[in-house]
């Protein structure tokens, strides 16, 4: 590419690539989109990404920021070309500040090196993606990740206190604070958050920290309606006390996991997957004897604590094995993250297997039910041209019943480009007018992650 030597001066030879076999890997992330880029580098400082950031500016050169590349929607596919630019040198862990309640990072740490960290203080970050092994922060925070602890924790942006993000000009801007509160001009931090790097790219990022729960407790529950499982779920939710996790897996995702592991798993239409936490066992135990009455009136099969840590963890093998099982189920698979008000779960439980079956696909669901998101995953064949008609059929009426009940495309994997067409069903005209608006002042020369969420 005739970039190439402005990019070499600015990175160093070793810190870009257009070699073609180096350039595939970065042509996917873990949807099912496909594009390759015209180069890839690899900045190190806040500056390398402003000269960059500028030169793109200047020449109209496409800029995909990426983190880890663990998307589940096209959020950093190259779908015009241009450079991939891979955060992942900029490592560091800034500071952390216990006496202030916060870790100051930059954007390619990955989420689990950062709770190592601060695990030797007692202290965490809660939102728990199941990338977090090698998710980075920037990432975490660029699709406003959420995950397992979300019924309780919330997701990334409750806790992102400032900002440094480059923006497409190449102007470096600090927003936020590194105080607990603070409304001092508008909240533009929020509005890179979840931004899917459509708006600039994130440097730099203060999280708030939490401390560490000392104890937690967990069980599992089955049932043999789906109505009953999630009408448990919202009930529970209810109840006074709120549960750090409650996840729930239907029959096709357990018996994928029974086929596919060593896991003893009961036949039922659906497992509740639940944990309480605190700093006390007393506190622990006593907000599960509250879930465990929500769910034996709900007519459950069968109840089980975990007896012990090893028996804990064996618990959720079933849940953390259940989007590997599902993969290898079919050819292909799509994941969404429809996401509703907590009390809408059993008629969106319900609603999938319904248009599953309209349909004549399998779709098997699990995920956060208590947060009110599921991830119902459509197993189909993309060789199969009659299957993608299917899938895509059951996609749109999957979205479709989401809004319906009051709820979003997606709550936590983002709009990306398999969304993109779907925006429109979410969003009213005007709403569509000012974000389209926001993204042309803000990058005036659509350099950065063009060709997302319908904004171009
Ligand atoms: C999970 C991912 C798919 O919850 O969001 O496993
Ligand atoms: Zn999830």
């Amino acid at each position: 590419m005739q970039e190439k030597q402005k990019l070499i001066e600015i990175v160093g030879q070793e810190h870009f690539t257009d070699q073609i076999e180096e350039l595939v890997p970065y042509s996917y992330d873990a949807s099912m989109n496909v594009h390759r880029p015209d180069g890839v580098v690899w900045p190190e400082t806040t500056e390398q990404v402003v000269e960059i950031v500028r030169f793109a500016n200047e020449y109209k050169v496409p800029i995909v920021p990426r983190g880890a590349g663990t998307s589940l929607s096209g959020g950093v596919i190259p779908i015009k070309g241009g450079i991939v630019m891979d955060l992942s040198r900029m490592n560091r862990i800034l500071e952390i500040s216990i006496e202030n309640r916060y870790a100051h990072v930059q954007a390619g740490v990955v989420c689990d090196d950062l709770n190592r960290e601060l695990a030797k203080h007692g202290f965490v970050f809660p939102p728990d993606p199941a990338s977090s092994s090698v998710s980075t922060i920037g990432g975490n925070v660029a699709t406003n990740a959420g995950g397992i602890k979300g019924a309780k924790y919330g997701t990334t942006r409750d806790y992102v206190l400032g900002l440094q993000v480059v923006l497409p000009t190449g102007a470096i801007m600090h927003t936020g604070s590194y105080t607990m509160k603070c409304v001092s001009g508008y909240d533009l931090a929020k509005l890179f958050i979840g931004a899917e790097g459509t708006l600039g790219v994130i440097t730099e990022v203060t999280l708030k920290i939490n401390p560490l729960p000392r104890h937690a407790m967990t069980a599992v529950a089955t049932f043999a309606k789906l109505e009953d499982a999630g009408k448990a779920i919202f009930q529970t939710m209810t109840s006074g006390v709120l549960p750090s996790v409650m996840e729930i897996l239907d029959k096709v995702t357990l018996k994928s996991v029974k086929e596919n592991t060593d896991i003893d798993l009961p036949d039922a239409e659906a497992m509740i997957l639940t944990e309480t936490d605190g700093f006390t066992w007393e506190e622990v135990e006593a907000q599960m004897e509250v879930v465990l009455r929500v769910f034996k009136e709900n007519n459950p099969i069968t109840i089980k604590t975990a007896k012990d840590e090893k028996d804990r963890l064996n618990l959720w093998k079933a849940r953390k094995s259940s989007y590997a099982t599902l993969a290898r189920a079919s050819n292909s698979f799509v994941l969404d993250d429809v996401t509703v008000p907590i009390s809408k779960i059993p008629n969106l439980l319900v609603g999938i297997q319904e248009i599953a079956q309209r349909h004549g696909l399998v779709v098997a669901t699990y995920g956060h039910a208590g947060d009110g998101n599921l991830h119902p995953q459509i197993l189909y064949d993309e060789y199969h041209p009659e299957q993608v008609e299917k899938m895509e059929k059951v996609e749109e009426d999957l979205f479709k019943l989401a809004i319906s009940l009051n709820g979003t495309l997606t709550g936590e994997h983002g709009i990306g480009l398999s969304k993109a067409n779907y925006m429109t069903l979410e969003h009213d005209p005007v709403e569509m007018a000012l974000m389209k608006q926001i993204k042309r002042t803000l990058d005036p020369n659509n350099i950065m992650n063009p060709g997302k969420r319908a904004l171009d």
